[in-house]
This record gives C-alpha cells, structure tokens and sequence, in this order.
C-alpha cells in the first residue's frame, strides 16, 4: 500500500489562484464563435458573450485571463479594436490561418468578459511591431482615471472608468514569432518599453511580465537576465520586472509530427506523460538562473502557455488548431497543475492554452451546442487549490510504471490547505493497475471527507453526440481506519479529496 504523509505544520508557499489562469487568443474559434458571438447573435449572449460558455468558466473559478495572444500580440494594434465596431479596421490574421480579423473584439469587449468571469486582467502588449508610444497609450487608456487624450478617448467610446489590468506582458515569443530576437536584443527593448507602462494607480500596480524561455532555452533566460539586471540600481530594479514567462507544450510525437489528440497507442500515452512531468525539470533549470539574479524569489515564473498540443481535428483549418480532449489531456491537466502547485514558491501564474476551441480546450463549441471537456473536470476538481498553503508531505510505496523508454511514477499529487480543509489532488497514471493508498496527517484524526473522481479508458472523450462520457462523479471509495483515510485509486484516474 502507497502512504501519503502530510505535515500541516509545515506550509511550503502559497497557491496563486492565477496558477489555474487561461488564455485566449485570436485564433482559429478560440474567441470569435467559441466566447464572442456579436450582441445580435441566435445564440444566447450578454453583450455578446455567450451565457453558456460564461456560466460553465464561472463555475471553475477561472482566475485570470490572458489576450488577445501569443503571436497574435506583437501584430496587434489595439486602436484597430474601438470604436464603433462598423469602423473598426478589418486586417489579415496572418499568424492564423490568414482569415479576416475584424476587430469587433477588442480592448471594451476583453473587459466586458472578465467582468462576467469575475477574473483579473493580463493584456498581452506588442513589442515586434508595435512602438513604445503606441503600449504606452494602451495603458494610459486603460488605467489612467483623470484627464489624458487616452482617457478621454475611452470614455467617448463609452467607458467613463477605468479598468483594471492586473498583469502586462511585454511582448509575446520575442525569440520567436515576436520578432525572431537575440536575448540582449530583447532585453534592452523589455528594458524600455517596461518604463512607459505606467502605474496610474500606485494602489494597484499593474505586474509586468518579460518574455520567458521556450521549452529547455537557457541561452534566452541568461541572456534575457543578465541583460536586464546590468548595473542595476536599486531604484531602476524597483517594480521592473515582476514576472518571467515560461512556454511548454507537450507535442506527444514531437513537434513536426504532433500525433492525434484521440488515436495514440500505450507507448505514445507514456510518452507524452513522461513529457508532462517535464515540466518540473523546466522550472527547476530556469528557476535556478532566476535564483542567481532573485534570490528571494520576488520575480514569478509565469507559465503563461502550457497544454497538450497535438494534430488538429481531421478537416478542420490547420491555422485554427481545434483538437478534440481525451482522458490522457485529463491527466496533462492534473500532474502539470500538481507540478506548478507544488512549485509555488516560484510559479505565480499559469496560463492553459486555450480556454476554449483551441489546443487544450476546458470548452468546445459548434453552432450554439458546447461541450466540457475532461481537461474542464480538472480544474474543476482542483479549485479548492486556489488561495491554498501547500503543505509539506511524503509519498512512499509508489511505483514506477510506463515502458522502458518512457518510465512515469504511477502516482502524482499535491496537497494543501484552507481554511482548515485540506486538499488533495491525486492522478494514477498507470492504465493498468489500482493502488490502495494511506493518508495520514501528523497523527490527527482524519475526517469530514468528501472526494470526487475523473477516470476512463485513456482515449475517453466528450463528444457532442456523447457529451457525458467522462464527468467527474462522486467518489465514495474513502473509508477511515483508524486516524486514516484509505482509498485505492483507480488505473487512469484523478481523485480530489477534501478533509
Ligand atoms: O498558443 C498558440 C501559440 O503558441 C501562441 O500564439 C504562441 O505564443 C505559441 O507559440
């Protein structure tokens, strides 16, 4: 039998609820038809979102939201998306698919949206084709409540008060589709475009996020870092960086030959969960370059792009990356949620790619139906997280399971607690074999319990003529002996458990 011992004495970190952030870009339906359906749509909406998918996003807590992209910021120039929509200039989307983009989503409908989530803000700037004054006057239209040109052009196009951004990215892949730059390069352009984000309102500084690493690019974090921390003043160091983005994607094939998101054999299911638990190498190597520069860990890893991303749907637009979500996505969610909870000392933030229609999707659309995938269940099952104090615990009896090339604990968690309940997350990766676990807590008495289970076939998914197949149900499999709680968790399975 597994056995699992948590220390409550001993928190490790606090769990940001931004660490179960979303993010959505203009791409493919990820916003327009999957969230954004214009006030006159059939499809019932409230100023033009839709209710259904509002309501369903409301009820997983989402934290935070991050737009309008990805490579979809550094092309995008935020006046094109005010005004009255008929004027709005219609552009070519030429990361994504090459369709006409019309702007009808823009700066006032992002924040109607998160309005209705009840989410913070974290507006992705444009620094590969956009110039300083242009970011500079995105936030003063934004943030600034007295009297500018921007704030009086907000409010002509409607908004008397100004929103809240809670996060800034400057720049998005700059290494990359943000303008293909060296690590000093971009340094020096984080370094001054930074200065002109201006806090209009001391009281609720706005974060700023540099441009991060992709995958294992150490050359990028080192030369990003040591750049932007150069003859450092302590005044200049003050409020100028507060965030480093990380980019992952589990490519379960490889990049060139993703695979598809339902038809995988057992050795490609461990293979890409292998390449999910890669994750926590990541934030170990990255976060140890940050330690040098920010011993005391006041910058955060921001993973503001993570999922798994594979081959989209057959005779969907490649441009558009609609995948369908199977059991094995389920399973990504849960280790990559665990990993970052109990990383949380450093990750601030995460950021699933995509909310909705895209990549990993929580929601998938098409006309007015929608679906929620199994990815949805986790953070669903994972909300209590939110706000948590990770707690220190050990893990024993586990076992190591997959293929040779491809070995994966079987077992995976994180555990932590608030406002006296404790809450434990728990995936069983192995597709074949159940493990009885023990859960004791210091010597106290466990009780109060209450869990709930996702599990399947790993190739399960949600389909729109089957839109059930996988939900997560109660589980009524915990039983007390003792001071402890005992349960065996099924093969491909994800059980939350309350205490
Ligand atoms: O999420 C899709 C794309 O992946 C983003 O636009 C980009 O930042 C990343 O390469």
């Amino acid at each position: 039998m597994a056995r699992l011992v948590i220390n409550r004495k001993k928190t490790l970190g606090h769990i940001n609820p931004e660490i179960q952030g979303q993010f959505s870009e203009h791409l493919g339906r990820g916003i327009y038809e999957g969230i954004y359906v214009k006030e006159d749509s059939g499809i019932p909406n409230k100023n033009g979102m839709r209710t259904d998918v509002v309501e369903a996003l409301k009820k997983v807590k989402v934290p935070l939201l991050r737009w309008p992209g990805g490579c979809f910021a550094d092309e995008y120039h935020w006046k094109d998306g005010i005004g009255p929509k008929e004027q709005r200039k219609k552009i070519v989307n030429t990361n994504w698919g090459g369709v006409t983009e019309d702007n009808s989503f823009g700066t006032h409908e992002f924040f109607e949206l998160t309005e209705q989530l009840g989410c913070k803000t974290y507006v992705n700037g444009n620094v590969g084709s956009g110039t300083v004054q242009e970011m500079s006057e995105w936030i003063e239209y934004m943030t600034f409540d007295g009297v500018s040109p921007m704030a009086e052009l907000r409010k002509k196009n409607g908004h008397e008060k100004a929103w809240k951004v809670d996060y800034f990215g400057v720049g998005n892949e700059n290494w990359g589709c943000g303008g293909n730059m060296t690590p000093e390069y971009y340094a020096n352009l984080y370094r001054h475009y930074q200065t002109f984000v201006r806090q209009y309102d001391p009281q609720n500084p706005i974060k700023k996020v540099c441009g991060g690493p992709n995958v294992a690019d150490t050359f990028w974090t080192e030369g990003v870092l040591s750049t932007c921390f150069k003859a450092p003043s302590p005044d200049f160091l003050h409020g100028f960086m507060d965030g480093l983005s990380l980019h992952y994607y589990v490519h379960p094939g490889g990049w060139e030959n993703k695979g598809s998101a339902t038809d995988f054999d057992i050795p490609m299911y461990y293979q890409s969960m292998k390449k999910a638990l890669y994750i926590e190498d990541l934030i170990n190597l990255h976060g140890d370059i940050l330690d040098k520069y920010d011993p005391e860990k006041k910058i955060g890893m921001i993973v503001d792009e993570w999922g798994e991303w594979c081959d989209v749907e057959p005779g969907t637009n490649p441009g558009f990356l609609y995948q369908q979500n199977t059991m094995r996505d389920a399973l990504i969610a849960a280790v990559s949620l665990n990993i970052f909870n109990n990383h949380c000392d450093r990750v601030k933030m995460a950021c699933l790619a995509q909310m909705v229609n895209v990549i990993q999707s929580l929601i998938l659309t098409e006309g007015d139906r929608m679906i929620l995938t199994p990815t949805y269940h986790v953070f669903d099952m994972y909300k209590e997280h939110q706000d948590g104090e990770l707690l220190d615990s050990t893990l024993t009896g586990n076992e190591i399971v997959g293929t040779v090339d491809n070995p994966v604990p079987a077992l995976q968690y994180s555990v932590s607690e608030k406002d006296g309940v404790i809450t434990l997350t728990i995936a069983n990766m192995d597709l074949e074999n159940d493990y009885p676990l023990s859960i004791e807590i210091d010597g106290e008495k466990v009780k109060d319990t209450s869990a709930y289970i996702l599990t399947g076939d790993v190739h399960d998914k949600n389909t729109f003529e089957e839109p059930e197949n996988v939900v997560k149900k109660e589980f009524d499999g915990v039983r007390i002996n003792g001071n402890n709680a005992e349960f065996t968790i099924p093969s491909c399975s994800i059980v939350s458990l309350q205490m």
